[in-house]
């Protein structure tokens, strides 16, 4: 499964870069406003950082502007994904990208159904959010299966990219139900590769080796 950072924080990005692990970016209006930067700025530096997918995100909420505006957002460099909204335009939208050979990511996906429409319209990536579903009760986790089972049956080849992941287990969980990617805040990122009996073991190995007086240098 593919991770990707969902920030548009630059500094960030390049203090997750060394591990290797980052595998593209997702950016929305909210992460672009908390960046105080202007959008086609930081989609450009981002792209430059990270070789693969970087969403950005078109605001217009009519057809003919949001193609305009992913027009210029794609025009930033090869990587970029155009991020639509799962409204009618944002699909016809998605519809005229794909036509174009443009990726998009479709996002605030919240059912089964919306996701089916996404992988009609030729979406690259379907985002389903799976915190602010179980914000309202719901089973995130569950939508992440369902869609799996229905792009498998009808042979749709958008891929699932998990959203709105709040802490490790959730990545486990989107990996487990099947998502092609996963995209997470930098703390649930570097969250990933804790756990107290690694902390715990580490200090014991490390504790009886000093013991032994060698070095291996
Ligand atoms: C995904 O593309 C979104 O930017 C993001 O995952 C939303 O997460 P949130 O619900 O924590 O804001």
């Amino acid at each position: 499964m593919k991770l990707f950072l969902d920030t548009a924080d630059v500094a960030v990005i390049k203090d997750m870069l060394p591990t290797g692990m980052v595998d593209g970016v997702t950016t929305n209006p909210t992460l672009i406003a908390k960046s105080g930067r202007n959008i086609a700025e930081v989609i450009a530096e981002i792209c430059a950082l990270v070789e693969g997918p970087i969403s950005a995100e078109a605001v217009a909420t009519d057809f003919e502007t949001m193609v305009k505006e992913g027009d210029k957002l794609a025009a930033i460099a090869p990587n970029v994904v155009v991020k639509l909204p799962l409204t009618w335009d944002g699909l016809r939208a998605a519809r005229n990208f794909a036509d174009k050979g443009i990726k998009t990511n479709v996002t605030l996906c919240f059912s089964a159904a919306q996701a089916m429409l996404a992988a009609k319209a030729g979406a690259t990536f379907i985002s389903p959010f799976v915190g602010r579903l179980e914000d309202h009760g719901a089973d995130g986790i569950g939508l992440l299966e369902e869609i799996r089972v229905l792009y498998d049956l009808h042979g749709f080849e958008t891929q699932i990219l998990a959203a709105s992941l709040r802490n490790p287990g959730h990545v486990s969980a989107a990996a487990v139900a099947g998502s092609d990617a996963a995209t997470l805040p930098a703390d649930v990122f570097k969250a990933l590769v804790k756990h107290p009996l690694t902390d715990k073991g580490l200090d014991q190995f490390l504790a009886d080796w000093g013991k032994t007086g060698q070095s291996i240098l």
